[in-house]
């Protein structure tokens, strides 16, 4: 997809992606390469960062569990002074809260929302006057999330943790979310949308009539992370083809 902004809008910005070896996190942070910004791509897998930094310009890699703070810290160090920073990195399977595992429910919390705080809380010395953080979350932050109740009980603390510290980071530092619907080709909805079967039924349920793509999801992320966006702090952009306006009659009467 063309972009609707211009190529040297970041141009300068140092960024910072955890998740950005692959989906949205990837497309996120090629759109911040491709409009200008140095990127530190983040996750477990050095292979895979590797293999997400080709061909993007100036883009560097850093292996680190964002569970493990002391890594993170090594992350905020090595990164320096930093203009953007994107949590995208999360974990989830679905599994019905009776049958989930002490150890399942915490994994999921543990990368959703202490990695969301452990690289808020790193990097906080390090944000540059006029940055901007923003967390991914998901439509279920606010709803109930059936069947993924680890990811939702932690989307909706990332949810919460955005607005805290988008006032006690205010005026320096803009912290916002980006709440994506269901994005094709991602890990995301291969695991919640095609291994259970529901990928027709997901997609009836968007008024947009399709699932969304990747970089319609880093379009957003763009303009948040841009001056034009310079007013704009502890909100929450839905991208998602209009799936939560439909509230409890959507599905019937539409
Ligand atoms: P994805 O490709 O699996 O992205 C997750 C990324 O996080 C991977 O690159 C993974 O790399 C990294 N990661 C996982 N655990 C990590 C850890 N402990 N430390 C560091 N990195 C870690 O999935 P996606 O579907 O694109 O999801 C991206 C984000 O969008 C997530 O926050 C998700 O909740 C959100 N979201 C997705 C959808 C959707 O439709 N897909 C909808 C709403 C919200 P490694 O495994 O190499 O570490
Ligand atoms: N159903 C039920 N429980 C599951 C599960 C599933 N599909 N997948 C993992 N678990 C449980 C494990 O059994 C384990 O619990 P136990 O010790 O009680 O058996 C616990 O979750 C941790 O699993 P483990 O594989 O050790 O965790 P990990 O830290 O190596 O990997 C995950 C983290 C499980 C979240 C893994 O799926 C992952 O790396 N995901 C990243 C990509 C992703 O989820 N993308 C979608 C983003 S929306």
């Amino acid at each position: 997809m063309d972009s609707a902004f211009r190529p040297d809008l970041l141009a300068g910005k140092n960024a910072v992606v955890t998740g950005g070896g692959s989906g949205i996190g990837l497309a996120i942070a090629q759109a911040f390469a491709a409009h200008g910004a140095h990127v530190t791509l983040v996750g477990r897998t050095q292979a895979r960062l590797q293999a997400a930094a080709q061909g993007m310009p100036g883009a560097t890699v850093f292996a680190a569990d964002v569970r493990d703070s002391v890594a993170v810290a090594r992350l905020a160090a090595a990164a320096g002074p930093t203009d953007l920073l994107v949590n995208a990195a999360a974990g989830n399977f679905p599994v019905p809260f009776s049958a989930m595992s002490e150890n399942a429910w915490r994994t999921v919390i543990d990368i959703v929302l202490h990695g969301t705080a452990n690289t808020c809380r790193a990097f906080a010395p390090q944000l540059r006057d006029g940055a901007s953080v923003l967390n991914i979350v998901a439509g279920y932050a606010w709803t109930g999330a059936p069947g993924v109740s680890h990811s939702g009980a932690a989307k909706a603390a990332v949810l919460n943790l955005t607005k805290s510290l988008a006032v006690e980071w205010a005026p320096k530092v803009r912290v916002n979310a980006v709440s994506p619907g269901p994005i094709d080709g991602t890990e995301g909805m291969k695991r919640l949308a095609d291994d259970l079967g529901l990928r027709n039924e997901l997609e009836k349920s968007v008024p947009m009539r399709r699932m969304g793509r990747a970089d319609e999801v880093a379009q957003a992320c763009l303009f948040l992370a841009s001056p034009a966006a310079s007013f704009v702090t502890g909100a929450c952009l839905v991208v998602d083809g209009g799936q939560d306006a439909r509230g409890p009659f959507g599905s019937l009467l539409a």
